[in-house]
């Protein structure tokens, strides 16, 4: 039987390790060509080494000469590009409010983050629009949506940047068959999130009584929810945040 994507060309950003490691396996699974683009080249080869048909490629998404060689180089390699999931991101842990943040943190995060994003899209599109349209999924957070009394303002505005982007991209080309949408996830069991909280004591415990469903995400809850986005299964929808959240967004009081 099909897959969901069978034969699509996915290409995927921050595919080395965490969040963007377990989609490149789920869209290969679902009979996608993938291509594994990190900035840890190696990390990106180990992956690739484990689904079959895929390729790495070494990219940094703050560089605009290295992403532009990273879509060319897909192209070149696959025929084409039909899946764009700009996953690749950072959290600082000196990312907090305002007064304590340095500018150069501030600058980080949001040359990976959003000028990441971006740079993605700048590149992605004209193959997209050349070979048939496609999807992009563009990686947001919660944290886009609702304020923190743990504050990350540059990842904030960072990721409300990206869902700003998002919309605009979509309705730019939603003639053009080019859907572009973004995926809002609460906190996720990963490298990056677990990080962040080595630096924040009792962290965890703070960010657990806001969950109605009572546990952190893990991979194959964001994963589906990129098939999702990926696939005709949301042929009718571009422009949209999908939040995937466990129920935080939705909650005023959470069961005890
Ligand atoms: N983990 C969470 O709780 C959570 C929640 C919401 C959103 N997100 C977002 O999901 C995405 C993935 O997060 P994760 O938890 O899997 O993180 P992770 O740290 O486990 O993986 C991020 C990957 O991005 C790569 N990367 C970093 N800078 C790069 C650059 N300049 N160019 C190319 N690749 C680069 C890293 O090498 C790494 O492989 C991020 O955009 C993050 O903001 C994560």
């Amino acid at each position: 039987m099909a897959g969901r994507v069978q034969d699509r060309v996915c290409v995927v950003t921050g595919a080395a390790a965490g969040i963007g490691r377990a989609v490149a396996g789920r869209l290969a699974e679902e009979g996608g060509r993938v291509a594994l683009a990190d900035i840890d080249a190696e990390g990106a080869e180990r992956a690739a080494a484990e689904i079959p048909g895929s390729a790495a490629f070494a990219v940094d998404v703050t560089d605009p000469a290295s992403v532009e060689a990273l879509y060319a180089s897909v192209r070149e390699r696959f025929g084409s590009v039909d899946v764009c999931h700009n996953n690749a991101g950072i959290l600082l842990p000196d990312d907090t409010d305002p007064p304590a943040t340095d500018l150069d943190v501030w600058n980080r995060i949001l040359a990976v983050d959003l000028t990441g994003v971006f740079l993605c899209m700048k590149h992605q599109l004209p193959h997209l629009l050349e070979t048939g349209g496609g999807s992009i999924v563009n990686m947001s957070s919660m944290v886009a949506l609702i304020g923190s009394a743990t504050p990350q303002t540059a990842y904030a505005a960072a990721k409300g940047g990206v869902l700003a982007m998002t919309r605009e991209v979509a309705i730019t080309y939603a003639r053009s068959g080019v859907r572009c949408n973004a995926l809002c996830p609460g906190p996720v069991d990963t490298p990056l999130f677990r990080n962040a909280l080595a630096a924040d004591e009792g962290g965890l415990e703070r960010r657990m009584v806001h969950i109605p469903m009572g546990r952190l995400g893990a991979f194959d809850d964001i994963a589906g929810a990129v098939l999702y986005l990926a696939s005709d299964d949301s042929a009718w929808t571009t422009g949209q945040a999908l939040v995937v959240d466990g129920g935080i967004t939705a909650a005023y009081t959470t069961p005890a």
